[in-house]
């Protein structure tokens, strides 16, 4: 037998309902349409409806069009790989409850879930397509979803961040396929933690304080009770994500054209042979910088941020997927997904389009 690849042989996605327009924030924070469009380039967001909708439910919806596509049944999926920064629960991840929500079989399936924000389908992508290479899995699941809306400050203090993310979910199904079939070519996965507080969502978690020598967050004294949130960090408000967005930016700029360079160059391939770029959706700047920096026609990128804000891990698969439904992707196209984000983590997937 010849060796494998992965190919992507289903996808979908699902935005939530609820439309959030710029003019709704000027509402809640001292911000402007203007402002944010200006800078962002978006428009509108999706919002999840509490306790109807988790990042779980809205992972499933996206999912189940990913395996109706893909022509298999849910009960044949063997691995779930989920994605997310904003999780149901913090512990068990997604991955398990997908699997309950989606009534796979628990004898027949493993579940992994991803913290790698805003790479974190491009880290997942390279998971699957190593395990599909080794032939342990034939098809397997990968979601990135994202409820933000339950976790944003929406007073002043947190606009810079609110007005950014969205909510959001998309899925693809891998299987395997001949090495010289269309399908996935390599992946680049990078990561440097000098950076990690520059965006982050700090608080709760077990920290205690030690990355920033911070001892004045409230621990009880000695005792362990409470390490996780403090009635001094609700009480001062320190459990929202923040961001150094300048830094974000400028590193930005610089880690996508060199990602995406790099998985071009392990393939022998130059930025003339791509036919697609799917950047994440960070902002429509960064998407636009790196765009002219590598001097694609604005018919071989494709952004959507305008429409749903930045939805993280769920921000490729939702574009992707947009990208297909427009005809905008054919079978054998060169399709380059690239992702920065917190941590800082950057990576990049290239893949001849096989459906
Ligand atoms: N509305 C109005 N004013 C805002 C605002 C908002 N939503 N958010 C921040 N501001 C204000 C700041 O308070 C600051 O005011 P000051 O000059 O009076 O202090 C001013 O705008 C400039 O803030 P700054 O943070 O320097 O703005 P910026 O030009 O860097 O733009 C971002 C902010 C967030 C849009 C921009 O930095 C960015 O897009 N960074 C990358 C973010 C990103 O991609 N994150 C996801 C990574 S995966």
């Amino acid at each position: 037998m010849g060796s494998i690849r992965s190919k992507i042989a289903g996808l979908g996605y699902y935005v939530p309902e609820t439309v959030v327009s710029n003019k709704e924030l000027e509402k809640l924070m001292d911000t402007t349409d203007a402002w944010i469009q200006e800078r962002t380039g978006i428009v509108e967001r999706r919002y999840g409806t509490p306790h109807l909708e988790t990042t779980t439910t809205i992972g499933a919806r996206a999912a189940k069009n990913a395996i109706e596509m893909a022509g298999i049944q849910a009960e044949e999926i063997d691995f779930i790989i989920f994605a997310t920064l904003s999780p149901d629960y913090y512990f068990p991840g997604c991955g398990v409850l997908l699997q309950r929500e989606l009534k796979i079989s628990g004898s027949q399936v493993g579940a992994l879930d991803i913290r790698n924000q805003c790479s974190g389908f491009i880290y997942g992508l390279s998971i699957a397509d190593q395990f599909i290479r080794t032939g342990q899995y034939k098809n397997i699941l990968l979601v990135g979803a994202e409820m933000h809306s339950m976790g944003l400050d929406y007073t002043t203090r947190g606009r810079n961040v609110t007005v950014i993310f969205g909510d959001g979910a998309g899925a693809v199904v891998l299987q395997p396929t001949g090495e010289e079939e269309p399908g996935v070519i390599n992946t680049v996965l990078h990561a440097d933690g000098t950076y990690a507080e520059e965006l982050a969502f700090i608080n709760p978690g077990c920290h205690g304080g030690y990355h920033q020598q911070q001892t004045d967050l409230g621990y009880p004294e000695g005792g362990y009770g409470g390490l996780f949130l403090t009635q001094k960090m609700w009480e001062e408000q320190l459990i929202f994500p923040s961001m150094n967005g300048q830094l974000v930016f400028k590193t930005a700029i610089q880690k996508f054209p060199e990602v995406i360079g790099e998985s071009l160059h392990n393939a022998g391939l130059s930025i003339g042979d791509v036919d697609m770029l799917i950047p994440h959706q960070a902002n429509l700047r960064i998407s636009q910088f790196v765009q002219k920096k590598l001097g694609l026609p604005d018919e071989k990128v494709w952004n959507n941020i305008q429409r749903y804000g930045n939805t993280t891990a769920a921000s490729i698969p939702i574009a992707l997927c947009e990208a297909f439904e427009a005809g905008a992707i054919r079978r054998n196209d060169l399709v380059c997904l690239a992702a920065f984000g917190s941590g800082f983590t950057w990576g990049a997937a290239l893949m001849r389009w096989a459906i």
